[in-house]
Order: C-alpha cells, then sequence, then structure tokens
C-alpha cells in the first residue's frame, strides 16, 4: 500500500493513569504473543490528558513501537488559560499526534472552524499531526448533501494551509450517526467519503499531497466489520472509540488491518 494504515484509539473520557498502564501493558504484550508487525500497520493510542505521562514513561522505558497523542489543545502557546493545554506540553510529552475537532469537541465545547483552523496551526508548530474530524450528520444524510458537508468541512479548515503543511494532516472521517451507535458505515460509504476528500485535497494541493494524506474512517469499528472497511482504497485506518477501551479488541483490529 502506498499508506501505512493507522489504527488509532480514542479513549475519549475513559481510564485513570493507573488503568492506562495497565491498558498499554496488556495490548503491547496481546500484539507480541501475535506476532504483530509494527512496520506493516501504525497503532495510536489517544488517552486523556492525565495518562499521556504514563503512556510516555512505559514507551520509552520499554522502547515500545506505538504512537500516542492528545484529544484536544489549546490554540494559544502560554498564559492565562486556566484549564487549557499547549501543543508544546503535548509535544513534549512525546506526542505524534492530536484530535481536532471531533464532533463531541465541537458540540460541547466552543469549537468553531476558526478555532479547528487554529488547533491544526498550532499542533503542526508543535512538530506534530492533527487529525482533523469531520463527518455529516443523520439530517445531511437525510438531506443527500452529506459528501460536500464532509468535504466542505476539510476544505474550511485546510484552505489557508501551505501544501507541506497539508501533507502532514490526518483526517477521519467519522459521519456523526455512526459514533457510538453500533451504525457503521457501509464500506462503501466510507470508500465514498474517503475518495470524496481525498479528490478535494488534490484539487487544493496537488495529487502528492492527496496521496500521502491518510484517510480514516471512524464510527462503530470493531474487528467484526474492521476487514471489509479497510479493503477500500481510500480507507487508510481507522479511529475507534468505544471498541479500542478493550485491548483484546484493539489488538485483533491491528492484526486484522
Ligand atoms: O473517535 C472515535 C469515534 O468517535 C468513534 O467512536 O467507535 O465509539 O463509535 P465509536
Amino acid at each position: 500500500a502506498k499508506r501505512i494504515p493507522l489504527i488509532a484509539g480514542n479513549w475519549k473520557m475513559n481510564f485513570d493513569h493507573l488503568e492506562a498502564t495497565y491498558y498499554v501493558q496488556k495490548l503491547v504484550w496481546l500484539l507480541r504473543d501475535a506476532r504483530f508487525d509494527y512496520s506493516q500497520c501504525e497503532i495510536a493510542l489517544m488517552p486523556p490528558f492525565t495518562s499521556l505521562r504514563s503512556v510516555q514513561v512505559l514507551v520509552e522505558a520499554d522502547k515500545l513501537k506505538i504512537h500516542y497523542g492528545a484529544q484536544a489543545v489549546s490554540v494559544t502557546t502560554q498564559g492565562a488559560f486556566t484549564g487549557d493545554v499547549s501543543a508544546d506540553m503535548i509535544a513534549h510529552l512525546g506526542c505524534s499526534y492530536v484530535i481536532v475537532g471531533h464532533s463531541e469537541r465541537r458540540k460541547y465545547h466552543p469549537e468553531d472552524d476558526a478555532n479547528i483552523v487554529d488547533q491544526v496551526r498550532a499542533v503542526l508548530a508543535a512538530g506534530m499531526q492533527p487529525i482533523l474530524c469531520v463527518g455529516e450528520s443523520f439530517e445531511e444524510r437525510r438531506q443527500g448533501i452529506e459528501l460536500d458537508f464532509a468535504v466542505g468541512q476539510v476544505r474550511d479548515v485546510t484552505r489557508d494551509l501551505s501544501a507541506t503543511e497539508a501533507a502532514k494532516l490526518i483526517v477521519a472521517y467519522e459521519p456523526v450517526w455512526a459514533i457510538g451507535t453500533g451504525m457503521v458505515a457501509t464500506p462503501d460509504t466510507a470508500q465514498q467519503a474517503a475518495k470524496a476528500i481525498r479528490g478535494d485535497i488534490a484539487a487544493m494541493f496537488g495529487d502528492d499531497v492527496s496521496q500521502t494524506v491518510r484517510i480514516l474512517y471512524g464510527g462503530s469499528v470493531s474487528s467484526k466489520n474492521a476487514l471489509d472497511l479497510i479493503e477500500e482504497p481510500d480507507v487508510d485506518g481507522f479511529l475507534i472509540g468505544g471498541a479500542s477501551l478493550d485491548p483484546d479488541e484493539m489488538a485483533r483490529i491491528a492484526r486484522i488491518t
């Protein structure tokens, strides 16, 4: 494949730092037991901020081949912003990725496109890769405008980026109706969206960039549906919520992918 698949587990607000330590040890043990080939598929964990240091210590002490990142980031660099965490603070913990614009953040926090653009810039400036989440709600799908909607969300956030910056982007297509519902998108639906997003990235930044950017699918992914989804040419991996909380499931999905 042109792009190495990425399996990212978004823990959302689950696990304290002791549970995180146990989880990482178990996952790594399961993958070792299965003789998992890390060169064929990249694994990333996205714990809450409070567990990032624990994950870093384990990964560095045992030279583990897993990556990790944060679920959100401040758009400012430092100062009087109570409760915020800067991109540099996250980068200094060895993080590779930051999720940006997840639908839950768009819903429960005042994250609009302008704020999401600034998060993307902050993540890139700190030397990490943003995982930009987009995807239509059921209402947009009912109106038949789902592809334009998802493509538009990517475009709104990326239009002012340079091609070099855009090449570092990871996009997660997560239809809101599929998140946490058990209603996984069909492989064809995921492929159509990923293809449309890649096509628009090509129009904006050229073929080289569009062939570099990994486009993940997210929404009720499990070991039961991962194989059919990953066989689609424009689906480069998964952003997994619920199923990622079980290290056995995470290991199974990684092996399938
Ligand atoms: O970031 C992950 C997505 O929100 C998917 O969550 O796998 O629980 O549906 P889910």
